[in-house]
C-alpha cells in the first residue's frame, strides 16, 4: 500500500493588520478583554477588490507547489476546506482549479469548519493509500471579516476571527514508515447550532430575509462560547490520544503538536492535559486570530519554515470546531 507524505507547504495572509486597538474603534470592546480571553493581539483582514477566498488559496497553493517541485499539471485532486466560500455554490475548489489552470481534475469542497483541513488531509490520504491518485493539493482558506457582527450581539465572535489561507501538497510514497500514519475524524450534530451561521437557509420561506441581515441576525456567526470551549478542551486531547494509541505511541513520543488556533487558552489547556513542554506546541493565534480551516496549514507552514519540523519528527495535527466536528492526524515527517 502507498503512503502519503507532505512535500510542499505554503500560506498567504492579507496585508491589512488589524490590532485589538483597531477593533476598539470599530466596536464595543477593549484591547485587554481580547488579549486576556483569547491571546490574540492582531489578525489580518482581506482587501476588497484584491483578496478573495480562492485568490488567497491560489497564493498559498503556488508556494506549496513550488516547494514540492510540482506544477498544477502534476496534481490529481484538489481538496478545498472552507466555511466562507466565494459563492453559495459552486464551491471554491473549482475557482482554484480555473485560476491555476489545473487539468480537469476533481475539486472537492469540504464543509467541516475548523476541522476542515484535517478532514481534507484524511480524504487526500485515503485517495493516495488506495493508489487512485499520486499528488493531491489540500487547501484551507477563509474570509471571515466580511461576515462578522460587530454589534454587542456578535462581539465575542467578531474579535476572534481573521482571514488567511494555507495549502499542502501530498504525494504518494512507497516508504511505509513515513508520512501520514493515521487520521481520526469525528462529528456530533447534536451541537450543530451552538456555533453556526444559519442563513441563507434553505429550510425557511425567505432564505435572504432582510431582517436576519441586521445586527444580531442569523446571517452572522453565533456561538455559545463557553460551551464550545468546554467541548474543545475535552475532545482535542481525546482525539490526540486516539491517534497515539492507534500507533502504539504516547504523548512523550510527539516532537510537535499543531492544534487548530481557536483560542490561546484552549491551546494551553490541551498542552497541559498532555503534559507537553511549551516548545512542542505551536501557537500563532496572537498574529492571525482564528482562521478556522486555514489555521492548521498556516501554523504548520510557519513551524516548518522556522525549522521546528525535521525529518523523522512525529507531528500531530488536531482540530475541533463547528458541527461539532473534530479530528487528528499523526504524521512521521
Ligand atoms: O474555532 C472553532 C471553535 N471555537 C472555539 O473553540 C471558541 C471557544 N470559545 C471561546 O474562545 C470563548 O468562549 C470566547 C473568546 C469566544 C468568549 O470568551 P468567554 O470568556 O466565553 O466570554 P463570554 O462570551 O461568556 O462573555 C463574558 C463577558 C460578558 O459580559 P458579562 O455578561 O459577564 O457582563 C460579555 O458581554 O464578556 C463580555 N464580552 C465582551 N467584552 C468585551 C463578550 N465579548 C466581548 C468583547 N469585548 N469582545
Amino acid at each position: 500500500m502507498k503512503n502519503s507524505r507532505i512535500v510542499g507547504l505554503g500560506y498567504y495572509v492579507p496585508e491589512d493588520v488589524v490590532s485589538n486597538t483597531d477593533l476598539t474603534q470599530r466596536m464595543n470592546t477593549t484591547e485587554e478583554w481580547i488579549h486576556t480571553r483569547t491571546g490574540i493581539q492582531e489578525r489580518r483582514y482581506y482587501e476588497v477588490g484584491k483578496d478573495t477566498n480562492y485568490s488567497m488559496a491560489v497564493e498559498a497553493s503556488k508556494t506549496a507547489l513550488e516547494r514540492a517541485d510540482l506544477t498544477p499539471s502534476d496534481i490529481d485532486l484538489i481538496v478545498y476546506a472552507t466555511l466562507s466560500p466565494d459563492y453559495y455554490f459552486p464551491g471554491s475548489g473549482v475557482l482554484l482549479q480555473r485560476a491555476l489552470n489545473f487539468r480537469n481534475i476533481a475539486a472537492l469542497d469540504i464543509r467541516a469548519q475548523c476541522s476542515g483541513f484535517i478532514y481534507g488531509l484524511s480524504t487526500a490520504d485515503q485517495f493516495i493509500k488506495t493508489g487512485m491518485y499520486k499528488n493531491i493539493l489540500v487547501v484551507g482558506s477563509e474570509i471571515h471579516s466580511s461576515g462578522l457582527d460587530y454589534s454587542d450581539a456578535g462581539r465575542h465572535v467578531a474579535v476572534i476571527f481573521g482571514d488567511g489561507a494555507g495549502a499542502a501538497v501530498l504525494t504518494a510514497t512507497d516508504e511505509s514508515e513515513k508520512g501520514v500514519l493515521s487520521t481520526h475524524l469525528h462529528s456530533d450534530g447534536k451541537y450543530a447550532e451552538e456555533l453556526a451561521v444559519l442563513y441563507p437557509s434553505s429550510h425557511v420561506e425567505n432564505k435572504f430575509d432582510p431582517e436576519e441581515q441586521k445586527a444580531g441576525g442569523k446571517f452572522y456567526p453565533i456561538m455559545n462560547g463557553s460551551y464550545v470551549f468546554k467541548h474543545a478542551v475535552t475532545r482535542m486531547p481525546e482525539v490526540i490520544r486516539e491517534a497515539l494509541e492507534a500507533n502504539d505511541l504516547t504523548a512523550e513520543d510527539l516532537d510537535i503538536l499543531i492544534p487548530h488556533q481557536a483560542n490561546g487558552r484552549i491551546t494551553e489547556a490541551v498542552r497541559r492535559n498532555l503534559d507537553l513542554p511549551e516548545e512542542k506546541i505551536v501557537s500563532n493565534i496572537q498574529n492571525y486570530g482564528n482562521t478556522t480551516a486555514a489555521s492548521i496549514p498556516i501554523a504548520l507552514t510557519e513551524a516548518w519554515e522556522q525549522g521546528r519540523i525535521q525529518e523523522d519528527d512525529l507531528v500531530c495535527l488536531v482540530a475541533f470546531g463547528s458541527g461539532f466536528t473534530w479530528g487528528s492526524a499523526l504524521i512521521r515527517w
